[in-house]
């Protein structure tokens, strides 16, 4: 999760670079940051608890630095805790993501042969191994291989050498990205943070090691030390926009993205979701694969199949995967959505339906990703760069995407994409200025409510559970999405005069049956918040959106994005940044 970039160059101010590219990559974690600047006799080191995002400090001349922005696993969000962690020394330094699963162990063996901690985090352990087998008159770059080699779990770590004006860095799973420029090596852990800085990009493989110094970067085989010529891409993050510009966020910003997203898909997605069809068809068994915001878009999917292709397509949460996969085998196809294409739990997932010889193919908007590099066949969501950690527009893109996808296997593109092109312009109506307006009013009555519900059938349950966590996420207020059918089986005992409840009602075979439910509802005290084309009675305000047809889901994302907005704003809270949350989660 956390954010790692580190920077060997010509720049004398390095601080202000690290300080730059930590801003960019402070939606990996938020709890704290830190960064460390070398200059050949000292290393200044500058940590905080809180938001990188508004420091500005001047930092001595160096041309050596890197820093962190921090996500806590191990040790509250402290001073101390926050990277970077030095060796006794004081003059290696280690930055780190992931969890050292051995961790206890390493420390208390480092502990019982002299050296002092100052943290209380397992990344520290890495800077006092460095620093021992320093002292056996290793080289720094195999200190660091043979250090890492004692660590277990998926880590990534970079460390800085003040002597040798070096930084080292390797990683298991954990993503790490070596940019290469004319005046700078930079590392990262999303290339995002490498735009100004690098031409090319080299991702490092999990048994490689990259030693970057001031004469570029030289990578090696971690278990043997031999040198590698790995191949370097160039670095296409140089065009895409991660400027707010007008918007107050980025929660706003990236909700009135979508129409953009949408018909970008329409325009350009065609080739890629032909692809996907192909492999859909032929395959045998198909299962998709998501975490949170992307497994609810996968539910949908589960439907849409079920509807449009009267194909059986399963959903598996990443994080399951591996408990039902053994019915997997080289006739099934498994399908990974992810915006960020680096949730270690989908990346697990497909490791092992790798294993099991699956075809594997991805939904996916980064397009550097680990995932996008790791499958054979991918549909790009164009989406743009997320930047707030709530995902919305990667949300109604994987919605698109399925969609057309299944129009695609039955030879129906074109309905597919006036479908889409539909769900496009009820979107833009309802991200009209009055209805926004009207649904904030909507939020500001039920911000101090304590629990809130959501429900809808069919399709429509995947956009109550989606509706939910949008709400709960950015507003802390206790929400839940459920299948209209379920709520008489024992949620209804939670209902109490004044709880509200969203209720999907579309213009669809669901309708007569979700209203049915509203009414049970409101017989017992709840406030009904009605989402569809139709008014009903059976509502105590009503939410119009325009309806899509079979694409009506897309549109009904919007009004639980701009609910929970406007829900966090009237309780003060941060709707980029919500609270325990970041947004690439690459730890288990
Ligand atoms: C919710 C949210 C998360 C992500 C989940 C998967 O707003 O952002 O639930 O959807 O962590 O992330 P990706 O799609 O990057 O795999």
């Amino acid at each position: 999760m956390c954010g790692v970039f580190g920077y060997v160059g010509q720049s004398t101010d390095v601080g202000d670079a690290v300080v730059t590219a930590l801003k960019t990559l402070e939606y990996r974690g938020y709890d704290s940051w830190g960064i460390a600047v070398s200059t050949p006799d000292r290393l200044i080191i500058d940590k905080s608890v809180g938001r990188i995002n508004g420091h500005h400090r001047a930092y001595p001349e160096g041309c050596i630095g890197f820093g962190h922005t921090r996500w806590a696993t191990h040790g509250g969000a402290t001073r101390a805790n926050a990277h970077p962690h030095r060796d006794c020394s004081g003059s290696i330094a280690v930055v780190h993501n992931g969890i050292i699963e051995n961790h206890t162990a390493l420390r208390a063996a480092l502990i019982a042969r002299g050296h002092q901690f100052t943290s209380e985090t397992d990344s520290e352990i890495v800077a006092h191994l460095v620093e021992e087998q320093l002292a056996t008159g290793e080289s720094f770059a195999s200190a660091v291989a043979d250090s890492f080699d004692r660590l277990h779990g998926y880590n990534a770590i970079v460390v800085m050498d003040r002597v040798g004006q070096q930084l080292a860095a390797t990683k298991c799973v954990s993503p790490l990205v070596i940019g290469q420029g004319a005046l700078a090596s930079t590392i990262a852990s999303d290339s995002i943070a490498l735009r100004g800085h690098a031409d090319q990009l080299v991702f490092l493989e999990d048994h490689h090691l990259a030693v970057l110094t001031k004469n570029g970067t030289d990578f090696y085989e971690r278990s043997t030390m031999k040198p590698l010529s790995p191949c370097a891409i160039p670095n296409n993050n140089r065009q895409e926009s991660i400027e707010l510009g007008d918007y107050p966020d980025f929660l706003s910003k990236e909700v009135s993205e979508q129409p953009g997203t949408l018909r970008r898909l329409i325009d350009e997605a065609h080739q890629e979701i032909t692809e996907l069809a192909v492999k859909l068809r032929a395959a045998k068994r198909v299962v998709l694969v998501g975490s949170g915001t992307a497994g609810n878009a996968a539910i949908a999917g589960t439907y849409v199949f079920s509807q449009l292709c009267r194909r059986d397509v399963s959903f598996f949460p990443a994080s399951e995967f591996r408990y039902r996969s053994a019915i997997l085998d080289s006739e099934s196809l498994v399908i990974a959505l992810s915006q960020s294409g680096e949730t270690v739990d989908v990346l697990d997932a497909m490791t092992d339906a790798r294993a099991r010889g699956s075809q594997l193919a991805a939904i996916v908007n980064s397009p550097n990703s680990t995932l996008n590099r790791f499958v054979e066949t991918s549909v790009m969501l164009r989406a743009g760069v997320e930047q707030c950690v709530l995902a919305t527009k990667s949300y109604t893109a994987m919605l698109a995407v399925l969609l057309l996808t299944a129009y695609e296997v039955r030879e129906e593109w074109d309905r597919g994409a006036a479908a889409v092109g539909r769900a496009t312009e009820a979107v833009e109506h309802v991200l009209d200025r009055e209805r926004q307006a009207h649904m904030f009013q909507i939020a500001r009555d039920f911000a101090d409510a304590g629990n809130l519900f959501v429900i809808g059938r069919g399709v429509h349950y995947a956009s109550a559970l989606e509706a939910a966590l949008k709400i709960k996420e950015v507003s802390y207020i206790h929400a839940e999405g459920f299948a209209a059918g379920e709520l008489k089986h024992g949620v209804i005992a939670l209902i109490e005069p004044g709880t509200p409840c969203l209720v999907f009602a579309p213009q669809d075979g669901t309708r007569t049956d979700v209203l049915t439910g509203a009414s049970e509802l409101r017989s017992r005290g709840a406030k009904i918040i009605g989402v569809g084309s139709v008014d009903d009675e059976a509502f105590n305000e009503f939410i119009y959106i325009q309806d899509a047809g079979v694409a009506t889901p897309i549109v009904e994302a919007v009004p639980g994005q701009l609910l929970g907005y406007a829900a966090a704003l009237a309780r003060g809270n941060d709707p980029d940044r919500p609270r325990n949350l970041a947004k690439s989660v690459t730890v288990k």
